[in-house]
């Protein structure tokens, strides 16, 4: 698994450009590491497209409000089935931990930009951490990211 810290910048670049409300105080959501599956991409007009979306745009909330800064689930049905994950860091307060997360999962900027059909995402900012795949991995141990 390649982390591509290397494209921080990138990302830097995108979240400005989401991000239009970031004088909160915590500041700009910080990338530190990401990977964007490059295999069996989804489309626009995919069932995994849509529930997708409808997972990213709960996310906060169910993160931060309503399980206090941890969160799985799944949206969908069979293998248009989206598995998330959220964890909100120790080290910053829940309201820096909300607008990470609303950053990295708004639908005009965040991951959906950064990896663009990606199935298979994972990514780590300061104040929150994120991941979504076609495949359920709540069982399974992820080392190295
Ligand atoms: C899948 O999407 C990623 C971006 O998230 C892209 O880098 C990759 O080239 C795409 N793969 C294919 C086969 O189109
Ligand atoms: C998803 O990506 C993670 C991180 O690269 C990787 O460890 C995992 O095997 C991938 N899972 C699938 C189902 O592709």
């Amino acid at each position: 698994m390649a982390l591509r810290n290397s494209s921080f910048h990138l990302l830097f670049l995108c979240i400005l450009a989401a991000t239009t409300r970031a004088s909160d105080a915590g500041g700009m959501p910080q990338l530190q590491a990401f990977d964007c599956s490059t295999a069996d991409n989804y489309t626009a007009t995919d069932a995994y497209a849509a529930n997708l979306k409808q997972l990213l745009a709960a996310l906060p909330t169910n993160t931060v409000s309503k399980n206090g800064g941890f969160f799985n689930g799944r949206v969908g049905q069979g293998a248009a089935t989206v598995y998330g994950l959220a964890l909100c860091s120790v080290d910053f307060s829940r309201s820096d931990c909300k607008d990470c997360l609303t950053t990295a999962s708004s639908s005009s900027g965040g991951l959906l930009k950064i990896c663009p059909g990606s199935v298979n995402v994972s990514a780590i900012l300061d104040q929150c951490l994120l991941r979504y795949s076609n495949r359920n991995f709540f069982r399974t141990a992820q080392t190295g990211m």
